[in-house]
């Protein structure tokens, strides 16, 4: 791994392609943006050459099925969601050099160059095969239009491309008991031409290069997919595939087909790569051409296959590429206890949580790093949410800054003091500041991002803890010349937390620098400088007055959010409640053997010890009749009175607890479950008509 020791020229960091069929939720972010954005921050901080890109990806079944649910077109679809995505990205401070599309025209030239490319190198199989179609929607089923039972862990909503469970790529054709996603039907088999991607023609390569070539530096969760992915052999690939929307298959035979999105989309990164450097004036090519290139694809787990086994087979057989260096997949977070869904709308989506808490990116920014799955899935909570933040940004962080800025000002007027002699404390704290970049360095080089957050945490808790021993505040009174000392120890811990802080917190540091009138002159922002003695705030320097970095979250903005998800709960609860089959047919004569007439409540008690029960008199235009009736726990008897209701009359007479009841009133249940009357309230209805 000689490779990675040597120093590269430049990065090239991608970040998955997000489709464009919902808004980004905390999901995305701690699984792909935030992890990739930290990384992409630290190299520029470095004074490294980055492009760090990414880009809506906008084709594919996701899409499709978006439009038809909504009754829209694809283009609606994908020109809403890339609008809403792209800005929460940027509000968000997510650092992208580019956000490209893959709807954009170089995104639909370069992937159409790339399968003309390999088309003509032989590179493909040309297939006729028979594939799932549903005849009632009169189209093939792929990917997500076909979902059924995964013949490798038994998932039962497995699509025709992927089990997001196991992770396992498959044909459609693979599945049990598919059904297709369009109609509900059952699939019938249908001839097709397709191309193919023959991956067992690149077995041999990705034996040497993952399994012999990435052993030790990739993610065990990242390595361990793809062995037994290479173990169990692999086998052609369709990049083609019967839909409507996509880019056109750019080749004879073609017409009608579209490319496979997962053949399309990764190439989405060298397109906004182009996109980027022409915009720049600089050329594209060293970024992907180039081995002093070191490569690097941030993804979500679900993602591994096609950035590890498929993309990269391309790129070999293409020719001209580099292979990416590491492809450090996360695992997934969950949210309250449960999985992450856009369809179920289990999510706190990015751009709400810009309106609901302005000015408050970097709050979520540390709870996601400091909790981020990195080996194993993990659970966001609001209560952790608030105690990141209330108990480490607000009580640690922010506090130190506070205690640092106040008393420079209320001391020397918000001049860095000139230090006297060292005391040996003073001195290991000076020292164990110098050794936090590089301990920071070492965390996100190994894309040990929680550790790395931990650790800038650590450097503001050396600050509290300086402080509490010293107390200048104290000394103050004794000794004028010592504080001098403590307060410039302290003010470049402070420095050191503006430096270190920026990739972890962009928006804080910023204010932090602002706060410190720290220069944008190298030797006052550089990370390794941290600590030594070019980079110290020197004496006299004037800072800024102090201002708040961090606020408390209260339990009722909490209580709100919480609130938020449990209405989101009964809404699905509601809409998964199975609907009654319909029962057997009846006849014209037996409904009319039902007499229904229109009635009011003109009495309501409650059942002596009945928790259900409340005992009615009921106007039924034919008399007044005693009814009993199940309904207590949805009303108090004081607000039925009154009510117009449905009421079957010639039901058999009942005794309940003793006391007879004649006939029933109509009910149904509410989304809340709370029953509600069927109730005839039109005006002129009066008591004793007949429903029929
Ligand atoms: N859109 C895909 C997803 O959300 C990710 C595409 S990554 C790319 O799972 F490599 F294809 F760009
Ligand atoms: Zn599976």
């Amino acid at each position: 791994m000689t490779e990675n020791l040597k120093t590269p020229a430049r990065y090239t960091i991608t970040a998955a392609l997000p489709y464009t069929n919902g808004p980004i939720h905390i999901g995305h972010l701690a699984g792909v943006y935030v992890p990739a954005d930290i990384y992409a921050r630290y190299q520029r901080l470095l004074g490294k050459d980055v492009a760090f890109v990414c880009g809506s990806d906008e084709h594919g079944v996701a899409i499709s099925m978006k439009a038809k649910k909504e009754g829209v077109t694809p283009k609606d679809v994908i020109d809403k969601y890339h609008a809403i995505i792209k800005k929460s990205f940027e509000d968000f401070g997510i650092s992208f050099d580019n956000y490209s599309r893959t709807s954009a025209e170089v995104h639909h030239e370069t992937a159409s160059g790339f399968f003309v490319k390999l088309y003509g190198q032989g590179d493909f199989i040309e297939e006729t095969t028979a594939q799932l179609y549903d005849q009632e929607a009169n189209q093939f089923l792929a990917d997500r239009f076909v979902v059924g039972t995964c013949p490798k862990c038994g998932h039962e909503e497995a699509y025709g491309d992927q089990c997001e469970n196991c992770g396992s790529t498959l044909n459609a054709t693979d599945l049990i008991n598919p059904k297709s996603t369009i109609t509900g039907a059952v699939p019938t088999l249908k001839e097709t031409k397709h191309w193919f991607l023959p991956l067992d023609r690149y077995e041999d390569f990705l034996k040497e290069w993952i399994l012999e070539g990435h052993k030790k530096d990739w993610k065990p969760n990242v390595y361990g997919q793809c062995k037994s992915w290479i173990d169990d052999g692999l086998k052609p690939r369709a990049v083609t595939r019967d839909l409507d929307w996509g880019i056109p298959v750019p080749v004879k035979g073609g017409e009608g087909k579209v490319l496979y999105v997962w053949f399309d989309a990764p190439i989405g990164y060298i397109s906004s790569t182009k996109e980027w450097a022409a915009r720049e004036g600089k050329d594209w090519e060293p970024y992907w051409k180039d081995e002093n290139t070191k490569l690097l694809h941030f993804i979500g787990k679900d993602n591994i296959v096609f950035h590890c086994i498929i993309f990269p087979s391309i790129l070999k057989a293409h020719g001209d590429y580099i292979l990416p260096d590491n492809v450090p997949a996360n695992e997934f977070l969950n949210l309250e206890g449960n999985k992450l869904s856009t369809s179920k709308n289990w999510a706190v989506w990015l751009h709400e949580y810009l309106d609901e808490f302005p000015d408050m990116q970097d709050v979520l920014r540390y709870t996601l790093t400091a909790n981020a799955p990195e080996t194993k899935d993990n659970d966001f909570t609001w209560k952790d949410f608030q105690a990141r933040n209330n108990n480490e940004l607000v009580a640690i962080f922010g506090n130190f800054i506070n205690r640092v800025v106040v008393l420079t000002h209320k001391y020397y007027n918000g001049q860095v003091p000139a230090p006297g002699q060292l005391s040996q404390v003073d001195q290991e704290t000076l020292e164990a500041l110098s050794g936090y970049p590089d301990l920071i360095s070492s965390s996100i080089e190994r894309y040990r991002f929680r550790e790395a957050s931990q650790e800038l945490m650590n450097l503001a808790r050396l600050g509290n803890k300086y402080l509490a021993d010293e107390e200048p505040w104290k000394v103050i009174k004794q000794d004028e010349e010592r504080v001098k000392t403590i307060m410039f120890v302290a003010l470049q811990i402070a420095t050191g937390l503006a430096v270190l802080s920026e990739p972890f917190l962009p928006f804080t540091a910023d204010k932090l620098k602002q706060i410190l009138a720290m220069g944008s002159s190298t030797t006052e922002t550089s990370w390794a400088a941290i600590g030594t003695k070019d980079v110290l705030l020197p004496p006299d320097h004037q800072i800024n007055k102090a201002e708040l970095l961090f606020r408390k979250v209260e339990d009722q903005e909490i209580q709100a959010q919480l609130d938020k998800l449990e209405a989101t709960k009964k809404t699905n609860e509601q809409m998964n409640k199975e609907v009654e089959p319909q029962k057997d047919t009846i006849t014209f004569d037996d409904f009319s053997k039902l007499d229904m007439r229109v009635g009011t409540i003109i009495e309501a008690e409650k059942m002596p010890k009945a928790k259900k029960l409340l005992v009615l008199k009921v106007d039924t235009g034919l008399d007044t009749r005693t009814i009993v009736s199940g309904i207590a726990e949805s009303f108090t008897p004081e607000e039925i009175v009154g009510k117009k209701v449905t009421v079957l009359v010639n039901l058999a007479p009942r005794a309940l607890r003793g006391v007879e009841s004649e006939g029933m009133i109509l009910m149904t249940e509410n989304a809340d479950g709370k029953l509600v009357f069927i109730n005839p309230d039109e005006d002129g209805v009066d008591n004793g008509f007949t429903i029929n």
